[in-house]
């Protein structure tokens, strides 16, 4: 693979991720059209400024993308695409890329970190799943062989994900002078659910990332998760090279309040509001239809809801935003399925001519999910296990009149939000069910006053801080 620039051009801050900010399609005119993306790496970077040299490398998703590539020699994107930041986009193939990233990445380690075998049947290390393994260490090898041409001498990399373990190590060898950070958006699952794996792949998946100088998770209790997991499967003092962080994510308080008032989200909310109909109090979700946000359970609960307090028939809408993750998955796509299903059993069951009771969107639209945050009067976050969880936090801090949350003790905003929430078990559908009632029935000033709590909380650590954080801990690491 050749560099795309000179040695005096090389970055002195690089981003790794599997999904870069900018993506593309090809229309049928065969014109290449930019969508860029948000979220926390796009701010930090935004924060760091044009001058301190940095690139943000990933990968290829789609057909789009690869054309992209192409079009641009297989180098640098333009940099206009992604609001002036350099990106290097890897075309690797797409089978390889296919059998790392849905096969490795989403059907394996996804279900390990958030723990969602059915055990009796999966998972199954066979053949197959070696073959897709050899392609997940080629994925990660094409990573970490375009960070080392790419990095100035002693340049600081951030590594991101459960993508891309294995890219620590094999960068720390090819490229000894780099400053490497890894950082896990996940959860980490606990050694005795992390030995699921064959003990080759768990040893090779810490070490991976034990090539890193510094090992970050959102919460406190993901990185002792992983220092336990290295104790467990590579044996005591595994850890002496590698500092272990946490970062908790926070909210961007200024561009939410900013974005949440513009025209887009005003014309969505009278939308709703025709939807929910006058005088109803609501009940928030919004999700990426992941395995892992419990939505059947949290419909179920809310199903419970109606029946166990009729007051509450005719005077209540659940939102549910359930957007599409990952549908190359069946699995994926069977759980959009279950959720749709048990949505409409929900409105058949006690809806009337006037009230529906579960008003589902399954298509991904950010001002109408900004509209339904103004509109909340409760939010319900209930995953079976979540890195962070960020709609915990946003709604609070957007929400028109104050929201109360009810909130799973397994999302990582727990640790921080715990204390001005409802919290639940996310697999107890009675206590979740009891949870919306208490949250539902809480008197406006309470609600005002723990709205306000959650939300400073929420905000603690906005985005670019938390990038900022990384570098400026990986930077000080190197110079002590
Ligand atoms: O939400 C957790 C997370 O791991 C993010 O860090 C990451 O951006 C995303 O999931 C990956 O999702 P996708 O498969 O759609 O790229």
């Amino acid at each position: 693979m050749a560099s795309t620039q000179g040695a005096a051009e090389r970055a002195q801050v690089l981003v790794a991720s599997n999904r870069g900010p900018v993506s593309y399609t090809v229309d049928d005119s065969g014109s290449l059209h930019a969508r860029r993306g948000g979220g926390g790496l796009v701010s930090g970077l935004s924060a760091i400024g044009p001058d301190a040299d940095s690139l943000w490398v990933c990968a290829a998703l789609g057909d789009g993308d690869r054309e992209a590539v192409r079009r641009a020699g297989g180098g640098l994107l333009p940099g206009e695409d992604a609001g002036g930041q350099r990106v290097r986009m890897l075309d690797i193939e797409a089978q390889v890329h296919s059998d790392a990233y849905n096969g490795i990445a989403n059907s394996v380690l996804w279900f390990v970190h958030h723990m969602l075998y059915q055990t009796p049947l999966e998972p199954v290390f066979d053949a197959g799943f070696r073959r897709q393994w050899a392609a997940y260490e080629a994925y990660n090898r094409a990573f970490a062989e375009a960070l080392a041409e790419e990095a100035a001498e002693q340049a600081a990399v951030l590594v991101q994900d459960y993508h891309l373990c294995l890219v620590p190590g094999m960068l720390r060898e090819l490229r000894p002078d780099l400053r490497i950070g890894h950082f896990s958006h996940t959860p980490w699952a606990p050694p005795e659910y992390f030995r699921l794996l064959p003990d080759d792949i768990a040893a090779a998946l810490l070490n991976g990332i034990l090539g890193a100088d510094r090992a970050a998770f959102l919460t406190r209790r993901w990185a002792d998760a992983f220092t336990a997991c290295c104790t467990a499967v590579l044996g005591p003092g595994s850890l002496p090279g590698t500092a272990i962080g946490v970062h908790g994510l926070g909210a961007d308080a200024d561009f939410l309040r900013k974005r949440a008032h513009e025209p887009d989200v005003d014309e969505r909310m009278a939308a709703l509001r025709e939807e929910i109909g006058e005088g109803r109090r609501t009940v928030v979700r919004v999700d990426r239809t992941e395995l892992s946000k419990n939505i059947v359970r949290g419909l179920l609960a809310y199903r419970q809801l109606l029946e166990e307090h009729p007051e509450w028939r005719e005077r209540v809408v659940h939102l549910a935003f359930a957007y599409p993750s990952r549908q190359d998955l069946a699995v994926y796509r069977d759980y959009t399925a279950a959720v749709e299903r048990v949505a409409e059993e929900i409105n058949s069951a006690f809806g009337t001519a006037g009230w529906t009771p579960v008003v589902l969107h399954v298509k991904d639209d950010f001002a109408r999910s900004l509209a339904a945050y103004r509109l909340a009067d409760v939010a319900l976050v209930n995953p079976i296990r979540d890195g962070m969880n960020l709609v915990a936090k946003e709604v609070p801090v957007v929400s028109d009149q104050g929201c109360a949350l009810v909130l799973s003790r397994e999302a990582g905003a727990y640790e921080e939000l715990r204390a001005h929430a409802f919290v639940v078990n996310p697999y107890d559908v009675l206590e979740t069910a009891r949870a919306l009632h208490e949250a539902l029935s809480l008197p406006p000033e309470e609600r005002a006053d723990r709205t306000k709590r959650l939300a400073a909380a929420a905000t603690a650590l906005p985005p670019a801080q938390w990038f900022l954080d990384q570098l400026q801990a990986l930077r000080d690491l190197q110079s002590s």
